[in-house]
């Protein structure tokens, strides 16, 4: 469970809808702050009619902003847990918010803050230039010198090697829940960006190993892990980042 602190002088504002009398209600409280106001953060507080209402915490995210507050910023695209854009903090876990039902939070108020431990660029939507960076830093695409006559061929066992690895979205919901990453993300790589790593050097195609684990082999980059597992309790595709990890510590140490 993850714990927030807002800045001193920051205030839950009054509910932009007043707290409801009967009836199905939501009620949800979201993390603002704008670079524009010159103010604190603040929580802001609505009752949504549940009946007016889709399934999804990203519904009563829709809801808010087409209803009450157009300027309430967050990130969404594809609606489907594929994209990974609408990575957001809920009651105290990260989550897809197209993807988590508001069942599953049923009887609690939803609370609903931007992904810890990253800048906040407005409301919901965090900076993931440096994840981002770091992604591109571990070359996330086929190294091959061969030509192939038609395409590069794998056998089914060398392709069930990708599975569980291939499905990440990159969201960074494990990543911003890893404590290490949280201390160290300026030189650790994070689980997310590891899994990604393991994932082409799990691939049957890739003939680049040898250059992806030297350039793994690094106090910070990698064995900042600690296995504290938050990554895989977190991530909304049910993957095992912390696996991947301990994957490439074992390829690494075969090397050696
Ligand atoms: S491993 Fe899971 S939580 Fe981490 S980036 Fe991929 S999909 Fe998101
Ligand atoms: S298992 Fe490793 S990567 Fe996952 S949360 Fe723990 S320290 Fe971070
Ligand atoms: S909108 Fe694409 S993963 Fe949620």
């Amino acid at each position: 469970m993850v714990e927030f602190t807002l800045p001193k002088n920051s205030v839950v504002t009054h509910p932009l809808r007043p707290p409801s009398k009967g009836g199905d209600f939501q009620r949800v409280e979201v993390y603002r702050w704008s670079p524009d106001s010159g103010e604190n953060p603040h929580v802001d507080t609505f009752d949504i009619p549940r009946d007016e209402c889709g399934s999804m915490v990203l519904d009563v995210l829709l809801k808010i902003k087409n209803e009450l507050d157009g300027s309430l910023t967050f990130r969404r695209s594809c609606r489907e847990g594929v994209c990974g854009s609408c990575a957001m903090n809920v009651n105290g876990k990260n989550t897809l918010a197209c993807t988590k039902s508001l069942e599953s939070y049923a009887g609690e108020t939803l609370r609903i803050y931007p992904l810890p431990h990253m800048s906040v660029v407005k409301d919901l939507v965090v900076d993931m230039a440096h994840f981002y960076a770091q992604y591109a830093a571990i070359k996330p695409w086929l190294e091959n010198e061969t030509t192939p006559e038609r395409e590069r061929l794998q056998s089914e066992t060398q392709r069930a090697k990708l599975d569980g690895l291939y499905d990440c979205v990159m969201c960074a919901c494990c990543s911003t829940s890893c404590p290490s990453y949280w201390w160290n993300s300026d030189r650790y790589l994070g689980p997310a960006v590891l899994l990604q790593a393991y994932r082409w050097l799990a691939d049957s195609r890739d003939e680049n190993s040898d250059d992806r684990l030297n350039a793994l082999d690094d106090a910070f980059k990698l064995y900042r892990c600690h296995t504290i597992m938050n990554c895989v309790d977190t991530c909304p595709k049910d993957l095992n980042p912390a696996k991947a990890i301990a994957d490439i510590k074992q390829l690494l140490l075969k090397r050696a």
